[in-house]
């Protein structure tokens, strides 16, 4: 499949989007979004890909919404269309872990994105930002919950009221990001980490990110309730037996994917 915003790859079971729209920082039009909910859609869809890793440009991951495309939109547009619409949530749906490899600008929808992949990677040189007030807007895509879910609510709203940005450490001491590398390792980083992921047993892997999900959207007695039905469930996995029995033979266990 022909992309014009975006460039996939896929390698050693991980399939790996690069936003791609280096004139405009990687903001994301219409296009764009779209391109990357197909290629999500795909490499989801392909037994061959364990992780599939979301990336940008060294200057930027993406620097939001593309602004100049929305400038001239009405309230009746906005509402009429939905916009932003659930285009922009493909990354949600995905069953796969998706890693978001942040390096430079993730402003705004860039942030956003990011937060809807399952873990971020961030390179030093990563800033984060929701700078849609200096616009005269607010954050449409999660901004103001996802953020708020995941740096609380002091740094979320000096974040969204502000608009200023936090660099990468500022970014793994709020818990933001999992990690933080060198701006040059960045890709081989999260390709490493893609790579241990796609060489667990799948099913377990799916389960896995399921049940963490599920703690966004739950009281802990109903999760903790989930989460046991879901390790449960895994005992029923040729894969459970075979991690076990191999830990206790001291070998490398040969996943089935079952
Ligand atoms: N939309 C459209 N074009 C953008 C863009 C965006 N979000 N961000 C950058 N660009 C374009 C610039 O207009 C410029 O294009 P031209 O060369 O044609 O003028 C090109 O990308 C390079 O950008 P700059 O010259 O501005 O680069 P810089 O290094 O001087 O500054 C920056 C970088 C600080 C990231 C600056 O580009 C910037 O502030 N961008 C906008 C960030 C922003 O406000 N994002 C929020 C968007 S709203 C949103 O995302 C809503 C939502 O919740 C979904």
């Amino acid at each position: 499949m022909a992309y014009e915003n975006i460039q996939v790859e896929k390698k050693d079971g991980v399939g790996i989007v690069t936003l791609h729209r280096p004139q405009a920082l990687n903001a994301l039009c219409a296009a764009l979004v779209d391109e990357v909910g197909q290629a999500m859609r795909t490499f989801d869809a392909d037994p061959e890909v364990g992780c599939i890793i979301l990336t940008g440009s060294e200057k930027a991951f993406a620097a939001g919404a593309d602004i100049k495309e929305m400038k001239d939109k009405s309230y009746q547009d906005v509402a009429d269309e939905d916009f932003i619409t659930d285009d922009w949530e493909v990354i949600t749906t995905i069953r796969k872990p998706v890693i978001a490899a942040v390096s430079g600008y993730a402003l705004g929808g860039g942030c956003e994105f990011a937060m809807m992949c399952d873990f971020i990677i961030a390179a030093d040189t990563a800033k984060f930002g929701q700078p849609e007030i200096k616009l005269g807007t607010i954050p449409g895509a999660g901004g103001t919950q996802r953020l708020t879910r995941a740096v609380g609510k002091s740094l979320a709203m000096y974040l969204c009221l502000t608009g200023d940005m936090i660099d990468a450490e500022t970014a793994l001491r709020a818990g933001l990001v999992a990690k933080v590398v060198p701006a040059d390792s960045l890709q081989e980083e999260a390709m490493k980490a893609a790579k241990t992921i796609a060489g667990l047993s799948q099913p377990v892997v799916r389960t896995c990110k399921e049940s963490v999900n599920r703690a966004f959207e739950t009281t802990l007695a109903e999760g903790m309730r989930f989460e046991r039905r879901l390790f449960h469930s895994t005992f029923a996995l040729d894969d459970r037996t075979e991690g076990m029995s191999a830990f206790a033979e001291k070998r490398k266990p040969n996943w089935k994917n079952r």
